[in-house]
């Protein structure tokens, strides 16, 4: 392996080290309005400095998290201490990430279904994300279940497009995650999920493969394989967990450096403990941690909202917590009695 492509592996091991997973807080400009609009914050630059730094000056947040992703505005911006976040971020001990991808869009010919754009210029925003400190990046697919979709054009269509970007992120030294998200919107049952889900991340790593990207160098962002949330019959937690290990022990090859997962509208606690039942299921060919967003973040972001100022400390002992119930969920250790304390 040349030396470029062993930092890659390195910089993706730490990523996903024992005990440690991902803050995702890349909110686009419209999610984030959504999210403080639920909360009652007005949507501001100002507002959103104030609620991410408050987050990412978490005293100890490192020992839980490895990295954190942020959206373009964040990466440029300067804490009132007036260090920049990516200073503040190295300092915490948690690499910087950036979203890279333009959104999804509608795909042409195909009503219901969406394709992730963002990949004209690419190469240029890559190199300057990569001067400012930024050592990975994440992009998201959107797959939806329902009536006759995904179709195979859809799930080809954004494997193609990870890829490209993969192996883009790769070449400017930068470690890409790659975030098929097959939605838990509708009514489907835990196979749906599972049909779906398998055959979206066969497709990624076939990609993968045909675009030169390493895969030790690659972080795999999955959604579990979990019944729709309108579902009738829900599937358990142990159900969840066992469908989603097998499911990515028939897609994702060993030499991937590791699996995070998103929440995508599970509770909290719920998805703590599914990420804690799979590594409580054994010995699997990679580390299985998290890269949640709405499951670490909503009772800090309600808490803060109430009260910016006043607030604070303890919305950061809110996320602290979290962080270190999803940490032990990552190797197995979680209780569900540990949540009180
Ligand atoms: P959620 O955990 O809220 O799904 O967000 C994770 C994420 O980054 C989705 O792209």
């Amino acid at each position: 392996m040349t030396d470029h492509y062993q930092k890659l592996a390195e910089t993706a091991a730490a990523l996903v080290a024992p005990g440690k997973g991902i803050l995702a807080i890349d909110e686009s400009s419209g999610t984030i309005k959504k999210r403080f609009d639920s909360v009652g914050v007005e949507n501001t630059e100002d507002n959103r400095l104030d609620y991410r730094s408050m987050m990412l000056t978490t005293e100890g947040l490192g020992e839980f998290i490895s990295g954190a992703i942020l959206f373009d505005e964040t990466i440029r911006q300067t804490l009132p201490d007036g260090r920049s976040m990516v200073q503040a971020m190295t300092e915490a001990g948690i690499a910087p990430g950036i979203k890279v991808d333009a959104g999804a869009k509608d795909l042409a010919g195909f009503p219901g279904e969406k394709v992730t754009e963002g990949l004209d210029g690419l190469r240029e925003r890559l190199a300057e994300y990569a001067s400012m400190g930024a050592r990975f990046a994440k992009w998201r697919a959107v797959i939806t279940i329902g009536d006759d979709i995904p179709s195979r054009a859809c799930i080809d269509a954004n494997a193609h497009a990870l890829a490209r970007y993969a192996a883009l992120c790769q070449e400017a030294g930068i470690v890409p995650i790659v975030e098929p998200e097959v939605l838990m919107d509708g009514d489907h049952d835990l196979d749906t999920s599972f049909d779906v889900t398998e055959a979206t991340q066969k497709a990624l790593f076939g990609a993968l493969y045909d675009q030169n990207v390493m895969l030790e160098g690659t972080v795999l962002k999955a959604s579990m394989v979990i019944s729709g949330s309108d579902a009738s019959d829900r599937a358990d937690v142990a159900h969840v967990a066992e469908a989603t290990v097998d499911c990515l022990l028939n897609a994702v090859p060993a030499a991937t450096a590791g699996v995070v997962f998103l929440s995508g509208g599970q509770g909290d606690v719920e998805a703590t403990a599914h990420l804690d039942a799979m590594n409580k299921i054994g010995e699997m060919p990679w580390p299985l941690s998290f890269s949640y967003g709405r499951a670490l973040q909503a009772e800090s972001l309600a808490h803060w909202a109430k009260d910016p100022k006043g607030h604070r400390a303890q919305a950061q002992a809110i996320l602290l917590h979290r962080a270190r119930m999803n940490s032990l969920a990552s190797i197995g250790q979680w209780e569900e009695d540990l949540e009180g304390q």
